[in-house]
């Protein structure tokens, strides 16, 4: 199948691209690389000898749109395009909201115009806002979001879920990504963030590295095995294949999946894991909560495995091993 997959060149993007590519789909790339670089798709053809054809604009530029779906024959979309930095989302409400929901809305219109019918939509486990850990996709959503990045995330949701109702020939699965990690094994390509990494994994290997001096750990006082935040993180080829996954599972109607692999580490957990697996140290330093985390954060995943016969088969020592080959072999990222 063609599939349009926007915002491609970023970190999940790049990754979904080269696991569509090993499908036998042809990816077809619109990003506007304002959070990522051309390189990363270079490295995709390096790894997959396939170079998928890419367009530098904004989703939101419905005519540059529409000439790509005419191009091309479309046949399905995957949705990752938008900004996901949750303190500047404070900061700056209006661009996320404008960026984040202006895409989806032309997305979908040049979808309607060009009668594409299957869409997966990147969502957030932020969408569970203050919910009791662990989340199943029955708990609610939108309350106690703490952030306008979560916040977009949760109404684009609850939009595709009427857009489906209103058309019952629509198959649209939103993807609540816990927290991904990691990097393709190769080394060649990973997770290359803008200035000062908001992520623990990030941070970390750009600790290893040399690039920061130590690791802040956002508190020890959380009612956790040692104190420290625990989440759910996945390997980003695992989350590739969950795309994969939910494309070939993909029925008419809205369902909404978790992607996690429903077991929780602790920050301390994740850094000792991390010196395990590259012999690197991660100097570390206790600071206050961050404002906004919840303690504990993991998927249930039994729907996953029944609708898109998908699970996690990485490691945690994986996603720490990748990380670090992608981090010490590019310690400037794509520059
Ligand atoms: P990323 O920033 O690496 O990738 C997003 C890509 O979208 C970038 O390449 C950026 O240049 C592009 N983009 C942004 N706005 C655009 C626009 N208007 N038009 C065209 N391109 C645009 O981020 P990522 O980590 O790969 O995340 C992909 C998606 O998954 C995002 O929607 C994000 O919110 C969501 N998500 C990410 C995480 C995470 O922790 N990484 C967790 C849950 C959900
Ligand atoms: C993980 C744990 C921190 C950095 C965020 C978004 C979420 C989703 C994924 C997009 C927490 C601790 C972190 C550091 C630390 N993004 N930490 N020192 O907060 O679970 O989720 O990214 O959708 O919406 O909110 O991920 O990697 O920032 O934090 O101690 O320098 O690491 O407190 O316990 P989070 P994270």
């Amino acid at each position: 199948m063609n599939i349009l997959v926007t915002g491609g060149a970023g970190y999940i993007g790049s990754h979904t691209v080269i696991k569509l590519i090993e499908a036998g789909h042809t990816p077809v790339v619109v990003d506007n690389l304002c959070n990522s670089s051309a390189e990363s798709l270079r490295r995709v053809a390096q790894i997959t000898g396939v170079t998928p054809p890419f367009y530098q604009q904004d989703v939101r530029d419905t005519a540059a749109l529409e000439a790509v779906f005419a191009k091309h024959a479309i046949d399905a979309v995957i949705h990752f395009a938008g900004l996901k930095a949750v303190g500047e989302s404070t900061e700056k409400p209006l661009l996320y909201y404008q960026t984040n929901l202006d895409s989806t809305f032309t997305l979908l219109e040049v979808m309607r115009t060009f009668n594409v019918k299957t869409l997966v939509f990147s969502s957030s486990a932020t969408v569970y806002g203050s919910e009791p850990a662990p989340y199943s996709e029955d708990s609610p959503i939108g309350r106690g979001i703490t952030n306008p990045y979560g916040r977009t995330k949760y109404f684009i949701e609850e939009m595709l879920r009427d857009i489906a109702s209103s058309d019952g020939s629509l198959a649209i699965t939103s993807l609540r990504y816990f927290n991904p990690i990691g990097a393709h094994p190769s080394g060649l390509i990973g997770e290359n963030p803008n200035g000062v990494p908001n992520n623990l994994m990030p941070y970390i290997t750009q600790v290893a590295v040399g690039k920061r001096a130590e690791l802040g750990v956002f508190g020890d006082d959380y009612d956790t095995v040692d104190g420290t935040g625990v989440r759910d993180y996945i390997h980003v080829d695992d989350l590739a294949e969950g795309h994969v996954a939910a494309l070939t599972h993909s029925q008419t109607g809205y369902c909404a999946i978790n992607l996690g692999s429903g077991e929780g580490t602790s920050v301390l957990q994740l850094v000792h894991a991390f010196e395990e697996a590259s012999g690197a140290k991660v100097p570390y330093k206790i600071h206050p909560r961050r404002p906004g985390d919840v303690a504990v954060s993991y998927a249930k995943i039994a729907r996953a495995a029944d609708v898109l016969q998908w699970r996690t088969t990485r490691t945690i020592e994986d996603a720490c091993r990748d990380s670090w080959r992608w981090q010490s072999g590019n310690p400037e990222g794509y520059k």
